[in-house]
């Protein structure tokens, strides 16, 4: 069965889709078979599209995304998930709140797993310049190399 994974920022129109896209491009450069998803702790965008300098940056980038809508994370996705990536700090608190008592998800920071910079936000890029985003999809795209990687491996 393949396995799953869930990506949460804050609105899920900037960062987290992003990070959908671009391990969706990474897995399937070898052909491996992920469920991939993400959402926002907040509510403010759902059902909206990705921000249009995240279309924008995935555009530049290979990946057509405006077919996704802005989701708020809930309890039930931690039975649904195998992991759930937190993009920033703020993001990991919110999800241990939500948490339930016997998760299924195993539950981490995006930047834990790149090599040097565990601990680390992905910046939010929202209130920033259009640079900020090229930024944001260096820093996901770094990661989600080598989260395929042990996606491929276990
Ligand atoms: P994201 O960026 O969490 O990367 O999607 C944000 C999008 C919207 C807001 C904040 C961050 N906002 O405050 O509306």
């Amino acid at each position: 069965m393949s396995q799953s994974v869930l990506f949460v920022c804050l609105g899920n129109i900037c960062r987290s889709p992003l990070a959908e896209a671009a391990l969706r491009q990474e897995c399937a450069e070898v052909g491996l078979n992920v469920v991939i998803d993400s959402a926002g702790t907040g509510d403010w965008h759902v059902q909206q599209p990705p921000d249009e300098r995240a279309l924008a940056v995935a555009a530049r980038n290979g990946v057509d995304i405006a077919h996704l809508r802005a989701r708020q994370v809930t309890a039930s996705d931690f039975h649904d998930f195998d992991h759930i990536i937190a993009l920033d700090n703020q993001n990991l608190r919110d999800l241990l709140a939500l948490r339930p008592t016997r998760p299924r998800s195993k539950l981490s920071l995006l930047f834990d797993h790149v090599e040097g910079r565990a601990g680390e936000d992905v910046a939010d890029p929202y209130y920033g310049g259009e640079e900020g985003f090229d930024q944001t999809w260096a820093e996901v795209t770094e990661a989600a190399r080598t989260i395929r990687k042990w996606l491929e491996a276990g």
